[in-house]
């Protein structure tokens, strides 16, 4: 048994392989199954609630935070984990919006989050809505202590931003990447000063499938979770079919396949960020 790729950016790292709530009823007799990168692993809680994982006869490191599992499938974890200090912070509610199937690279997925310029024409009357299309200059830096992707002072005309809105404003954004298939997004919230974190998690089935896992760390004391959970559902299902009609189901990261447009500085520094690590697992090799 092998996985299908040998790229050290997957093996290497903290794979998320599924909430941690799957690990209810299990045993080492009696695992729940979950697919990455081409297997199929058995994960368990044991006596203490300890995640276990195997793959075949061979024991896998996996960790239980953030509400998920996580999984390194090369044995020899690069770095820890990302932070995530917002999953603990008293007052916000966390909902796990769960999981959704895309048939395209998780490196398209993460690179749609990132995009603001899309809103108005997949997301009309609820992220955007034109005429409101300009996409303000903003910040993209790349912290030096963790190597991820900052996006700052993104702001953007929203006429519904979440659940708990029911008429336009101007929204501050904030992006995060953490990994190649993770990442956050902060928005303004309904508490001053504070911004709901939206967590993008993907779990790659192969090079062309990931299953997305989508969790909120919000202020909201009126929504139920059905209403956070299907709101998140909406947008998610207007970009879907786009993501999966791609042209080209892996991103290609060089040449001119895909000239890059006005106010997508962070696509274009997420781009150069995934050459500069040497990623080949859903990327389309150049012709
Ligand atoms: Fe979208």
């Amino acid at each position: 048994m092998s996985f299908i790729t040998d790229d050290p950016n997957m093996l290497d790292d903290w794979l998320v392989a599924g909430p941690a709530t799957a690990l209810a009823g299990t045993s080492e007799a009696r695992p729940r199954a979950a697919r990455l990168l081409g297997e199929t692993l058995q994960l368990w809680g044991d006596a203490a609630g300890t995640p276990q994982c195997r793959l075949g006869s061979q024991a896998l490191a996996v960790q239980s935070r953030h509400g998920y599992l996580w999984v390194c499938p090369g044995g020899t974890p690069a770095r820890p984990l990302f932070d995530f200090p917002e999953y603990g912070e008293a007052g916000r509610r966390i909902v796990d919006c769960g999981a959704i199937g895309v048939a395209v690279s998780g490196l398209r997925v993460i690179e749609n989050f990132l995009d603001m310029a899309h809103f108005p024409f997949v997301h009309a009357d609820v992220l955007g809505k034109v005429p409101h299309t300009e996409v303000a200059t903003y910040q993209v830096r790349i912290e030096p202590g963790t190597g991820e992707i900052w996006a700052t002072d993104c702001r953007f005309w929203q006429p519904r931003a979440s659940a708990a809105h029911d008429s336009g404003s101007e929204v501050l954004y904030k992006y995060r990447v953490m990994q190649p298939l993770t990442a956050m997004l902060y928005k303004s919230s309904h508490r001053a000063g504070k911004l709901d974190a939206i967590g993008l998690f993907l779990q790659p089935l192969d090079d062309e499938h990931v299953i997305a896992h989508t969790l909120l760390a919000c202020y909201d004391d009126t929504s139920t979770d059905a209403e956070l959970i299907a709101f998140q559902h909406t947008i998610f299902g207007q970009d879907k079919p786009i993501l999966e009609n791609h042209a080209f189901k892996r991103m290609p990261l060089e040449g001119r396949a895909e000239t890059p447009t006005r106010g997508d500085t962070s696509s274009v520094t997420y781009r150069r960020w995934l050459r500069e690590r040497g990623m080949r697992f859903g990327v389309r090799q150049a012709a």
